[in-house]
């Protein structure tokens, strides 16, 4: 197989985006009358539009090249049948096992992985009927939740528990969600909690992470100092994790451990018992649906033919912009407050997976990978960020996700907001050539001097791209496939430029000089060997300290 530059297609798109960057987006539309039915994709209750691209029938002729030169199908072909498709770590990465049916999951080494599957689902069902029907504590009930984990072990369940809130019925705990080591979170989740019917999910692949370890203890000792028995303190603790020998040292109980396994990604995880919280909320119903819209993506990904494929078009498009344009981020602008962590989760989906400087075989890449993923919702990142992407030196590609339905339970104007999005979109596309801007100026009545030396203020390029995805409704479902479509477009980039998404070797490093430096905080380690900038800081933490 061919290196990611040197493979036909490749050198084919390069040529060829020559000749389209003569043609503006308008004439693009003009050019075709059936450009969004030629490129827009639905399935079921969800629409991709990727009409607003810099692309014709071409480009994704070639894209699509560019993704069997890779050979993407055979490495989805891979992943699903739980081959070690991640490479360094020497083992697959089966997350769409968790959403399958069992008899149909793959079983790698000859594990079962169905039966584990099914037999945790069991058991996050019977836990969480039971705190939801109030049985679970044998001294009262459970009033919240607070999940304590970080990064993969925190994004996914925080997401779908914000968004999903008040929308479905919900009858249960409240869940608080607690990450970062600065106590701030754990402090302002308690202050609504009281010990009693406080119950504590500690998720943590590795059980040794260092946040997730600290607000464990915190937790633990907020129990304790309200005066609870150590049987009550274990009966307020779940712990999820692939390490259960670990469990102990924190003191927990072992029979309230449920399994993580080392075939699920961290970031890829939220389909397991990572997804605890989520069941705690709702229900386990609303987490099988969650399952089912994941599921649902999982087979069109494996079926759809490329030209058709969601995951595939998007990831190629995302390749695209960043290598063929050099354009180095993306935005993502969800329309409804209840997707506004997906920006966030997407962060760490995209730039934990792709953020790679190797490719699979160790050799260096001389093209870019992940590009950077931010965003925030609409309306309200007109008023913030949209003014660089109408105008700035930078083009940035964006994902619009809009849903149909009232989301805001009918205090909202959903119209209003499906009207700005699709006005956005238009707007970034169209842009305001001179004589549109000449004519507004004219109809405000401007003199002639005046109207002069605005213009180039007021021009608008135009020609910049974005993809729209519309949702009919927001429910446990399509939420599942959203999130699963965004995991397979990260797959699928992977496989295209030659690296390994599920490792993530590079956070590694800051750890272990964390825990240096955190010995020289201590006293116990000489700072001798640290760079002069990380001791004139350390210098000054010790002097304001000591004041
Ligand atoms: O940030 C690094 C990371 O290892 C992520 O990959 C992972 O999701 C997160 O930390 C939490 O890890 P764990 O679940 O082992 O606590």
């Amino acid at each position: 197989m061919e290196g990611f530059k040197a493979s036909p297609a490749w050198i084919s798109l390069m040529q060829h985006r020559r000749v389209l960057s003569g043609l503006s987006l308008a004439q693009l539309f003009e050019r075709d009358p059936h450009r969004f039915q030629r490129f827009s994709v639905s399935d079921d209750d969800l629409l991709l539009d990727y009409s607003k691209n810099r692309l014709t029938g071409e480009t994704v002729e070639l894209l699509v090249e560019l993704a069997r030169e890779a050979d993407v199908e055979g490495w989805r072909e891979a992943l699903f049948k739980g081959e070690p498709v991640n490479g360094t770590e020497q083992r697959p990465a089966l997350h769409t096992a968790l959403r399958q049916p069992p008899e149909e999951a793959p079983r790698p080494g000859g594990e079962d992985v169905g039966a584990a599957v099914a037999d945790c689902l069991q058991r996050m069902e019977t836990i969480s009927e039971r705190v939801r029907g109030g049985g679970y504590l044998s001294d009262g009930e459970v009033r919240d939740v607070v999940s304590i984990g970080i990064g993969g072990s925190d994004l996914g369940p925080r997401l779908v528990v914000d968004a999903l809130s008040d929308l479905v019925d919900d009858g249960g705990p409240e869940v608080h969600f607690v990450a970062n080591l600065d106590g701030v979170e754990l402090t302002r989740a308690l202050r609504h909690c009281d010990p009693r019917t406080t119950l504590f999910v500690v998720v943590s692949k590795s059980f040794g992470t260092l946040e997730t370890r600290v607000n464990a203890e915190q937790a633990m000792a907020w129990l304790k100092q309200a005066g609870l028995s150590d049987t009550q303190v274990r009966e307020r603790v779940i712990a999820v994790t692939a390490r259960p020998d670990r469990v102990n040292d924190l003191g927990l109980d072992g029979e309230r451990v449920l399994p993580l396994w080392d075939w699920v990604g961290g970031r890829y995880s939220m389909w397991s018992a990572v997804g605890l919280p989520i069941a705690l909320a709702f229900g386990m119903a609303v987490f099988r649906e969650l399952l089912e819209g994941a599921r649902h993506m999982d087979l069109h990904f494996r079926e759809a033919p490329p030209e058709r494929n969601m995951p595939m078009l998007m990831a190629l498009l995302g390749i695209w912009y960043n290598n063929a344009f050099g354009i180095p981020s993306r935005a993502v602008v969800p329309y409804t407050d209840r997707l506004r962590l997906l920006p966030n989760y997407l962060q760490q989906l995209e730039m934990e997976s792709n953020g790679k400087r190797v490719t699979r075989d160790g050799r260096e890449v001389d093209y870019q990978t992940a590009p950077a993923v931010w965003g925030q919702t609409g309306t309200n990142a007109q008023h913030a960020f949209f003014q660089t992407l109408h105008q700035g030196t930078h083009m940035v590609p964006v994902d619009f996700i809009g849903v149909a339905e009232d989301v805001g339970g009918g205090r909202g104007d959903a119209s209003q907001l499906t009207a700005n999005m699709l006005a956005q979109s238009r707007a970034l596309m169209l842009g305001r050539d001179e004589a549109g801007i000449r004519a507004v100026m004219d109809a405000e009545g401007l003199d002639a001097d005046r109207a002069e030396a605005l213009l180039p203020h007021r021009l608008c390029p135009g020609g910049r791209p974005s993809n729209t995805l519309l949702l009919r409704s927001l429910t446990p479902r399509s939420l599942g496939r959203l999130l699963a479509l965004y995991e397979h477009r990260t797959f699928v980039q992977g496989v295209v430029w030659r690296i390994n998404p599920f490792d993530q070797w590079g956070v590694e490093l800051g750890k272990q000089l964390a825990g240096e430096v955190f010995d020289v905080l201590r006293g116990d380690a000489a700072a001798t060997d640290l760079d002069a900038s990380t001791r004139g800081m350390l210098g000054q933490l010790t002097a304001w300290g000591s004041e």
